[in-house]
């Protein structure tokens, strides 16, 4: 029944291309959904801030760099250090589709694969003869461009898709690629010898060919307390109304540069009832490459002020002592008009994983970290997988905005 519509819709699609925009109009919703795992590494549990802040560093520096020009595609002197906690799903790339395991990456918008399992060219491979190199300060890739058919689910084959086969690469361990799915400008200037290319990514094509009929992907991904889960699901082209409860409240993407490369917003974040301001707003970026969410110093400095949360050397995340954590009050994310609540239990990396992360299971630990970088650089804030897990998250490129509304589990006491 559903491939049945999607293979309905996908005909209709390819008409509408072909003849007249109208046809636009009547197509029937035709989401695809995928769906998605959070995996979690243990022996590199002690690295996720530090790799959040590589990765947000070099996010900035990328961006700031001019399109098409060497330092787009900065050298950076930080150590590689894997993902400790990943969100991966399954595509298939080539006919038949072979399947690779992928990054979600809504902070990049190049897909590669061929990091563990190797590519093997089919009947619909073509090499472009260009070279892509993408840096992501926690990691690197530099791989041969390819075209080929990319299959997201049952009927959902999109043709003549752009990737990379990886050469060389680091900071990818234990996956085969990475799905890039933000805006598709972070994927100009990064292919060789044509810098003045751009890579139209795997929604962009599927929205062109007549595959999906929005031009926007959604997440929901619900809070756990196991160490490898698959209770994400992605949807391309539509939303699940399923998995919201509240309104989906939609913002522009940001214009203060460089989160406005990003599926960046403006936000701002007040601590209890008292309203007290963390950070003032400001730009910054929502990411589904981080793990924590991000604050920028001064305003890190601030809610540990407030909370009397210190870091904790071992662990490398904020913890706070039991009585504290009792007294903990939510944070209030303030995005376009609309507050978000993220509560005491949501600001807590889950408990049953305190042991894996290398921290005694009676303590606290907290999903809020420092950015590295003080306020007022136009990329203040990173809010994460442990902040985006808490609401359902729409990025609708089509439209330039970003969606937020609250599920089921924004007030869970999962933690
Ligand atoms: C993909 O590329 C092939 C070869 O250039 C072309 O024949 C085909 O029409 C393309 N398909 C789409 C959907 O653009
Ligand atoms: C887990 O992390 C360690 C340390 O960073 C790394 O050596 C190892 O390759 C990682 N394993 C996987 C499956 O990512
Ligand atoms: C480089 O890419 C641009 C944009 O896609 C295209 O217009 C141009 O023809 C390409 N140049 C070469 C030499 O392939």
């Amino acid at each position: 029944m559903l491939s049945g519509l999607r293979l309905a819709s996908a005909f209709l699609g390819v008409l509408a291309l072909g003849f007249c925009s109208e046809a636009l109009a009547v197509r029937k919703p035709s989401p695809v959904t995928l769906p998605f795992a959070r995996r979690f590494n243990s022996t590199g549990a002690t690295k996720i801030l530090e790799h959040d802040q590589a990765r947000a560093k070099a996010l900035k520096a990328r961006a700031l760099a001019k399109p098409g020009q060497l330092s787009r595609r900065i050298i950076d002197n930080d150590p590689v250090t894997n993902q400790a906690v990943d969100y991966v799903a399954t595509v298939g790339f080539g006919t038949p589709p072979s399947e690779f395991t992928l990054l979600i990456d809504t902070g990049s918008s190049n897909t590669f694969v061929g990091v563990t399992k190797p590519f093997e060219a089919t009947s619909t491979t073509v090499n472009t003869g260009q070279l892509m190199e993408v840096i992501f300060g926690s990691g690197f890739v530099i791989g041969e461009e390819f075209l080929d058919t990319v299959t997201l689910g049952p009927g959902v084959a999109i043709q003549n898709q752009s990737f990379a086969v990886a050469i060389e690469s680091s900071g990818f361990d234990g996956l085969d690629g990475l799905i890039g799915i933000g805006p598709v400008d972070l994927t100009c200037g990064t292919l060789f010898p044509n810098t003045s290319a751009c890579v139209p990514t795997v929604t962009d094509n599927a929205f062109a060919q007549g595959l999906i009929d929005a031009h926007e992907v959604g997440i929901s991904f619900a809070p756990t307390t196991s160490l490898e889960t698959t209770n994400g699901e992605l949807t391309f082209g539509g939303i699940d109304t399923s998995k919201f409860t509240g309104p989906l409240n939609f913002v522009p993407i940001t214009t203060t540069a460089p989160a406005s490369e990003f599926v960046g917003i403006d936000q701002s974040v007040t601590y209890g009832a008292a309203g007290t301001t963390v950070l003032a707003t400001t730009a910054g970026i929502t990411d589904t490459g981080t793990t924590l969410l991000l604050l920028a110093s001064d305003a890190l400095a601030t809610y540990q002020e407030l909370t009397g949360a210190v870091l904790d050397e071992n662990v490398g995340l904020l913890s706070l002592t039991p009585e504290q954590f009792g007294n903990l009050e939510s944070l209030f994310f303030n995005i376009g008009g609309n507050t978000l609540e993220f509560t005491p239990n949501a600001q807590a990396w889950p408990r049953a994983l305190n042991e894996a992360i290398g921290g005694d299971a009676n303590s606290v630990f907290l999903i809020v970290g420092d950015l590295g970088s003080d306020s007022g650089e136009g990329f203040d804030f990173v809010d994460g997988m442990t902040f985006l897990e808490r609401f359902y998250y729409v990025f609708d490129s089509g439209n330039n905005q970003v969606g937020f509304a609250t599920t089921e589990f924004t007030n869970a006491e999962t933690n």
